[in-house]
């Protein structure tokens, strides 16, 4: 019976030339073979906030006026519920974690480097998404948080020179972060971002199947991916569901107090780790500089620093042109420590 469904369908989608191929596939056994689990575990975590996701819009009712209570009902009355909305919040963090794990583990593999730059440059489009999956995320439950977070968040888009009140408008669906927000950032999180990153990740496991894992040429061994890599990434995967449901279980997402437009900004009002270097930046910029106000010089910062990342397979080969590779690790390095130093004190001023 099995050979004759394996038989039916291999002669409509030649299964065999699949079978063929994860036969054969192999990945390289080196001292940074465990980077390779990375991307992964970026994967599972995506998939778990597909599936946490669809559970939570079965309750979730988006507006000013049944968000926040929507949610109330999810973690109060429905059964798991809290559980549901833990673990999409806990994931989201990982996911971001995790996605900067990755990155910077191809970037000390070099792994980025001819012919792998798409690879990359997809991968930071990727992060960009993620990134925005949060932004966009964090309002939806209409608590005061979010509110005045999405308040400051958005109030950069409106300092850009030139185009920065209309995108401003366009962002917030209005003059001020009111239910016309909510309803862009819900259609956002649910429906474009969901179905872009989907897209993305396609394209970029493509491209990673097609031109296989980097320094395959100078492993000494490989071992099958099927079943043998394939095995240890399954493990992983249930070790993070394990540490996911743990943390969702002990330290629960709170939901706090309904948004409120008239009321003043709760003392030491914050935007989530990951985009807390970029506003402690803005914060301690002066002013002014040479007439141009200091956020604007912020801006322009963070928008060279992500255009240099995203380029960084190609002016690579230029410095490595030059002899001055070690510069390539002062600069990541560099910028890793920078980083981290911005938001560890974004946390604790
Ligand atoms: C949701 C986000 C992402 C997912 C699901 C994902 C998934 C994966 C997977 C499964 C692999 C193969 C295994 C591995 O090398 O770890 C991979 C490889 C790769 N990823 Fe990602 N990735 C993501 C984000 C990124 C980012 C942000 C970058 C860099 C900017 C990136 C760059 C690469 C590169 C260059 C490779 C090839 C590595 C090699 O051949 O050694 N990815 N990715």
């Amino acid at each position: 019976m099995k050979d004759l469904v394996l038989s039916w369908l291999d002669e409509r989608y030649k299964l065999s030339s699949f079978l063929e191929w994860a036969r054969h596939k192999t990945v390289p056994v080196h001292r940074w073979t465990i980077f390779y689990y990375t991307g992964g575990v970026c994967l599972f975590l995506f998939l778990v906030q597909i599936a946490t996701g669809i559970l939570l819009l079965m309750y979730y009712r988006v507006g000013a006026e049944s968000s926040y209570e929507s949610v109330r009902f999810i973690t109060s009355q429905v059964e798991f519920g809290w559980l549901m909305r833990s673990v999409h919040s806990w994931a989201a963090n990982l996911l971001i974690f995790f996605v900067l794990a990755h990155m910077f583990s191809i970037f000390v593999m070099r792994s980025y480097r001819s012919p792998r730059e798409l690879s990359w440059v997809t991968g930071c489009f990727l992060l960009g998404l993620m990134m925005a999956f949060g932004f966009s995320g964090y309002l939806l439950p209409w608590n005061e948080l979010a509110y005045f977070a999405t308040k400051v968040g958005t109030d950069i888009v409106g300092q850009l020179p030139v185009a920065g009140g209309w995108l401003l408008k366009l962002v917030r669906g209005g003059e001020e972060v009111t239910g016309a927000t909510l309803s862009r950032f819900f259609g956002l999180h649910v429906a474009i971002l969901p179905a872009a990153a989907t897209c993305l990740i396609g394209v970029h496991l493509l491209f990673v199947q097609v031109q296989g894992m980097s320094h395959g040429e100078d492993a000494k061994a490989h071992m099958p991916f099927f079943p043998n890599f394939v095995l240890r990434d399954l493990a992983l995967w249930l070790v993070a569901l394990n540490v996911i449901c743990v943390l969702a279980v002990f330290f629960p997402w709170e939901l706090g107090l309904k948004a409120d437009a008239l009321k003043s900004a709760p003392a030491g009002i914050k935007p989530e780790w990951y985009f807390l270097s970029q506003y402690q930046l803005l914060k301690v910029m002066p002013a002014r500089i040479l007439l141009v106000p200091g956020e604007l010089w912020g801006i322009f910062l963070f928008g060279a620093a992500g255009g240099a990342v995203l380029l960084l397979p190609f002016w690579d080969s230029l410095i490595r042109a030059r002899g001055k590779e070690r510069w390539l690790d002062v600069l990541g390095w560099g910028a890793l420590a920078a980083t981290a130093a911005l938001t560890v004190w974004g946390h604790l001023s």
